[in-house]
């Protein structure tokens, strides 16, 4: 059964009889809206932790993650069914929280000089991709996330590779912070034909979700040419985004395994990633996949 929890102090007192009996902790961060890909989050932190371990979900819509112009009113609110998610998937406690009860100080304002503690993530990390396109995200996100470690202090916490980004900066948060906390990436899921689950898809209508489509096209055909080398496979990626009617590229990059830039011909055998975010109609979406050169 899965015990709903709105307020720290419950949750932190749910979860210190656990920690005495020395049975461990996972941790799943959602923003809620809750489809098969987080289902696949909270298989991943049960396996960590075994029967007697307790996995926790947070359900939360972080504000300070948001920008002015993004779209936090709109993000889905659903909580009942993200409850059945979780009672359908083992989970032990979902964490909902109010805005107060995560900020009882006010919201810091993620994109200007921050009121209140923050946390600055390492500025070449969060800067690229989705850094340069949405200012102060991941301060918002690695607050938000240092927050709920600093409730739950699981052992495991599990995030999707598909905020590939997200999950290198959290992992670095975990790293150079000695949090001692193991941060795991579980793989993205994807629909039948291709498209990676988001809570987002739901905004998207028949039409628009067939274009959505070109998204893993193209970095499945960049992954067809990276044995030809950086530049061959963002190009062939490129060809299949322009070839789409109705895709807006935020952007399209070529990344090494830890988002660092690569020269175009890489070792033979050396992994890579190419990332991907554009506007379908009124949606953002994000994808990425591995290369191989
Ligand atoms: O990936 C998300 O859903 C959010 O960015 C996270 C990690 C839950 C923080 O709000």
């Amino acid at each position: 059964m899965t015990r709903l929890t709105s307020t720290r102090d419950e949750l932190v007192n749910q979860l210190a009889q656990t920690r005495r009996s020395g049975h461990r902790i996972a941790l799943v961060p959602t923003m809620g809206a809750l489809h098969d890909g987080h289902a696949s989050l909270m298989r991943l932190a049960r396996e960590q932790v075994g029967p007697d371990g307790r996995v926790v979900v947070s359900i939360f819509v972080n504000p300070m993650q948001f920008g002015a112009s993004e779209d936090l009113d709109r993000y889905p609110r659903t909580l009942e069914a993200d409850l059945a998610v979780c009672a359908q998937s083992g989970v032990d406690v979902a964490f909902a929280p109010s805005v107060e009860e995560m900020y009882p100080h006010g919201v810091p304002a993620a994109d200007q000089a921050p009121q209140g503690v923050t946390v600055e993530p390492a500025p070449g990390l969060a800067d690229i991709l989705e850094g340069a396109s949405r200012p102060g995200h991941f301060r918002g996100v690695l607050t938000v996330v240092a927050k709920l470690f600093g409730l739950v202090k699981p052992d495991v916490a599990v995030f999707g590779q598909k905020d590939y980004q997200q999950l290198a900066l959290i992992t670095r948060m975990a790293d150079d912070l000695c949090l001692g906390i193991d941060v795991i990436g579980a793989e993205t899921m994807r629909e039948p034909d291709g498209l990676a689950l988001s809570s987002r898809n739901r905004y998207l209508s028949p039409a628009q979700h067939d274009t959505a489509l070109a998204l893993s096209r193209a970095l499945r055909a960049a992954q067809s040419q990276a044995a030809y080398g950086v530049e061959a496979a963002r190009h062939a990626a490129q060809e299949v985004l322009e070839a789409t009617e109705g895709i807006e590229l935020d952007y399209l990059a070529v990344r090494a395994k830890d988002l660092s830039e690569l020269r175009d011909r890489p070792e033979k055998g050396a992994e890579g990633r190419i990332l991907v975010a554009a506007k379908v109609g009124t949606t953002r979406l994000i994808d990425n996949l591995p290369l191989e050169f």
